[in-house]
């Protein structure tokens, strides 16, 4: 199985409670690597193109407020089959569907304040990553 990297955000409802070093244990206790890691206030610009994925969704505008609400911790983790392995261990999307012990059944107040995001894609990964991110940013 290939090494990989995926972007990780750790959102503003989790910084505000304090959360950031209890999720990457969780991350890193699951064989996640953080080699690159920032803490960082997000513009309205940076967000909106962030999610532009999501422009046309009814929820759009929520939550690109949302994510300009606090700080957020934006990483880079590394793994082999990285991306599979981070979704696994947040959980669904829904805390209300999420599996007992992941980040989002742990620690998400809802859909919207989800505690965390992270990349769906080897394809979006790279993208994403490229968006926060310089490669001297990153060191393995
Ligand atoms: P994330 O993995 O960051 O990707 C898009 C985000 O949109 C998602 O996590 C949720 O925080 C948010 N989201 C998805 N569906 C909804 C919804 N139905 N209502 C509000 N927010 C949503």
């Amino acid at each position: 199985m290939a090494v990989e990297r995926t972007l990780s955000i750790i959102k503003p409802d989790a910084t505000r409670r304090n959360l950031t070093g209890k999720i990457n244990a969780v991350f890193e206790d699951a064989g996640l690597r953080i080699v690159a890691q920032k803490r960082v206030q997000l513009t309205e610009a940076q967000a909106g193109a962030f999610y532009a994925v999501h422009k046309e969704r009814p929820f759009y505008g929520e939550l690109v407020s949302f994510m300009i609400s606090g700080p957020v911790v934006l990483q880079v983790l590394e793994a082999e089959n990285a991306v599979a392995k981070h979704r696994d261990v947040m959980g669904a999307t829904n805390p209300k569907d999420a599996a007992p012990g992941t980040v989002r059944a742990e620690f998400a107040e809802s859909i919207e304040a989800n505690s965390v995001h992270g990349s769906d894609s080897l394809e979006n990964a790279v993208n994403e990553i490229r968006f926060f991110f310089a490669e001297t940013e990153i060191v393995g």
